[in-house]
């Protein structure tokens, strides 16, 4: 058994779902360019990453790269590079920052307390997240509203400060990610083959088993009210994309 066979699944209405996000990414491009898409190199993020390539959108595609992804994820970053044939911008935490903190609290620091978990999120993720949007007018994301209870409510574009936050899955279910994938030959991260199906960093990623909901393998030790690492975690939401820009 693998993802596709797993989980392929589409909705009724999903033909009507790709539509919606095309050309939500495409008036996205056009309104608010310079954009870019954040990719975790997750089964949604492929199939933006997809989408951009197939629909000959303007976007960079960035990968925060924290030092802790899996080496299945690092692969599938080439393997992305070349099966589409560009590059994607790679961002690193500040090396003394990232040594510093090891040495300091070791490197299991973040099963410690939740301190110490988003101070090594903060180190890893969040600033260099600041570099990766710097200039940027906007950013696209695989959010999905089916995620977790916290995503329950994720819009198709959120209002930021500085920028506005395009989901175009938001409303997508995992078996449309899936069909999507399967129909596209997308290229996919191998642990979803293995039962995970949210991937972050290696030490606070892993399987989960029948019946778990699908970020448990997420920061596992954590009460689910603290799952979040920081990217996602305000969301003033509001429809500024004109409608023509949609349509
Ligand atoms: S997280 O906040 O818990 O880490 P999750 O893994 O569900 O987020 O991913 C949600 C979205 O955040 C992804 O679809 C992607 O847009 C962005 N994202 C998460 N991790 C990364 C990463 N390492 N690099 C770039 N974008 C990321
Ligand atoms: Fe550090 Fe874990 Fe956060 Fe990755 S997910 S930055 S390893 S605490």
């Amino acid at each position: 058994m693998n993802a596709i066979s797993l989980y392929a699944k589409p909705s009724a209405d999903f033909e009507a779902k790709i539509v919606e996000s095309v050309a939500l990414l495409r008036g996205a491009a056009q309104e608010f360019a310079p954009i870019t898409q954040a990719s975790s190199l997750g089964a949604e993020d492929m199939v933006v990453t997809d989408l951009l390539h197939r629909f000959q959108m303007q976007s960079g595609i960035f990968v925060l790269e924290t030092g802790k992804l899996h080496a299945e994820t690092l692969d599938l970053l080439e393997r992305l590079q070349s099966h589409y044939g560009r590059e994607v911008e790679i961002y690193r935490p500040v090396a003394e920052a990232a040594t510093a903190f090891v040495a300091e609290n070791g490197e299991e620091a973040m099963y410690r307390s939740l301190e110490l978990r988003k101070a090594c999120c903060h180190i890893r993720k969040m600033e260099p997240l600041e570099r990766a949007l710097a200039g940027k007018r906007g950013w696209i994301t695989g959010l999905r509203r089916e995620q977790s209870g916290a995503r329950a409510e994720v819009e198709l574009i959120e209002e930021q400060a500085e920028r506005v936050k395009i989901n175009p899955l938001a409303n997508w279910t995992w078996g449309d990610v899936w069909h999507y994938i399967a129909t596209h030959q997308v290229p996919y991260n191998p642990l979803h083959d293995q039962f995970f199906p949210s991937i972050g960093c290696a030490p606070c990623t892993r399987a989960v088993t029948l019946g778990e909901d699908f970020r448990s393998g997420r920061w596992w030790w954590e009460q689910e009210s603290a799952k979040e690492c920081g990217l996602h975690v305000d969301g003033a939401v509001s429809s500024i994309i004109p409608i023509r820009a949609i349509a």
